[in-house]
């Protein structure tokens, strides 16, 4: 009754009820395969788990899901593929907020897992993470045929390293005291966040070996939905409220960030995302039905308040 006098439409009370739902399954699937350990490291698995599990809007491991079911993959492959794209993204949330890059204290609306752990059982936690996404895909259990698991680890592996999130996060820190053009700001927000959408959203297409163009399409529409993504993680920075949201605001012009709302101001920006969005919507177009969550989602985004 709340969500109705709030004036939300059926599609986005829809795709808050889809996103719950999966985010409990995508939970339990990672549990199951994060190590447990007894001996002296335990600090480190107990990080692992305070950033991994148990928050988090699981969007990315949604969009793979959704991506699965377009190409009628099984569940239970999908599901291991969506842990794999979770534990990443933990990893590179821990490394985003060490002090040596933007110095977060909060996050998910906990202490960041370096003030909970200190530095150092911070960056060995993120370091496991990375390879427990590796691991998750390549063992057995993700995918009958090895050749795909081991497109499904080439795949996460550009995505996530030197020329796909980790460059982005490269550029980002470079945006700081160098000035960037529009296309350098659009390439640093394609790698930082596009690609690892890119990736969860081509998941269904690699786990089926779709066409490289149905694949296409799915790239094309992460494309977009990555950059009006990240806008709208801006604009919260900006204008959202650090409780709501879960994580310090007014980071990023504190640290001179080079963003979409800081050269184009946020209305602009906000009217950039709407496009984007609706380009993303088109790239969906020879899914009718089955594509309407992944359609839902990205209308879904600038709407969220954390
Ligand atoms: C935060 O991503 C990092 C960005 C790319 C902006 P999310 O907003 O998806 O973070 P969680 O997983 O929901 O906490
Ligand atoms: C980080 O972008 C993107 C990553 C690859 C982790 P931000 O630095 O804007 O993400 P938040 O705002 O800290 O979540
Ligand atoms: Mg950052
Ligand atoms: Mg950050
Ligand atoms: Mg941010």
């Amino acid at each position: 009754a709340y969500e109705i006098l709030s004036g939300l439409v059926g599609s986005e009370m829809c795709i808050r009820d889809s996103l719950n739902t999966s985010a409990a399954k995508v939970e339990k699937a990672m549990e199951g395969l994060l190590p447990r350990s007894e001996g002296i490291e335990a600090p480190l698995l107990e990080a692992i788990r305070y950033s991994a599990l148990g928050g988090g809007k699981r969007l990315r491991s949604f969009m793979a899901l959704q991506s699965a079911r377009l190409f009628k993959v099984e569940e239970l492959y999908a599901l291991r593929v969506a842990a794999a794209v979770e534990f990443m993204h933990s990893y590179s949330l821990i490394h985003d907020d060490l002090p040596a890059m933007d110095n977060s204290d909060t996050r998910r609306g906990k202490p960041s897992c370096h003030i909970k752990f200190g530095e150092a059982t911070a960056i060995l936690a993120g370091d496991a993470l990375q390879a427990l996404a590796f691991a998750t895909l390549v063992w057995e259990e993700t995918h009958p045929e090895s050749g795909i698991r081991c497109r499904l680890d080439n795949a996460l592996a550009s995505a996530s390293g030197g020329a796909g999130m980790v460059a982005g996060q490269m550029m980002d820190l470079v945006g700081e005291t160098t000035s960037l053009s529009f296309d350098q700001i659009t390439r640093l927000q394609n790698l930082k966040t596009g690609e690892m959408f890119s990736f969860s959203a081509r998941a269904g297409a690699i786990l089926s070996g779709a066409p490289s163009t149905e694949e296409d399409n799915l790239r094309k529409y992460a494309e977009r939905f990555g950059l009006a993504f990240q806008i709208a993680d801006d604009l919260l920075d900006l204008e959202g409220d650090p409780l709501e949201v879960g994580k310090p605001t007014g980071q990023d012009e504190n640290a001179n960030k080079a963003t979409f709302v800081s050269v184009l101001g946020a209305d602009r920006a906000r009217n950039k995302a709407e496009i984007l969005i609706e380009e993303a919507v088109i790239m969906l177009d020879k899914w009718d039905e089955e594509g309407q969550s992944l359609k839902d989602l990205a209308r879904h985004i600038l709407k969220r308040t954390n």
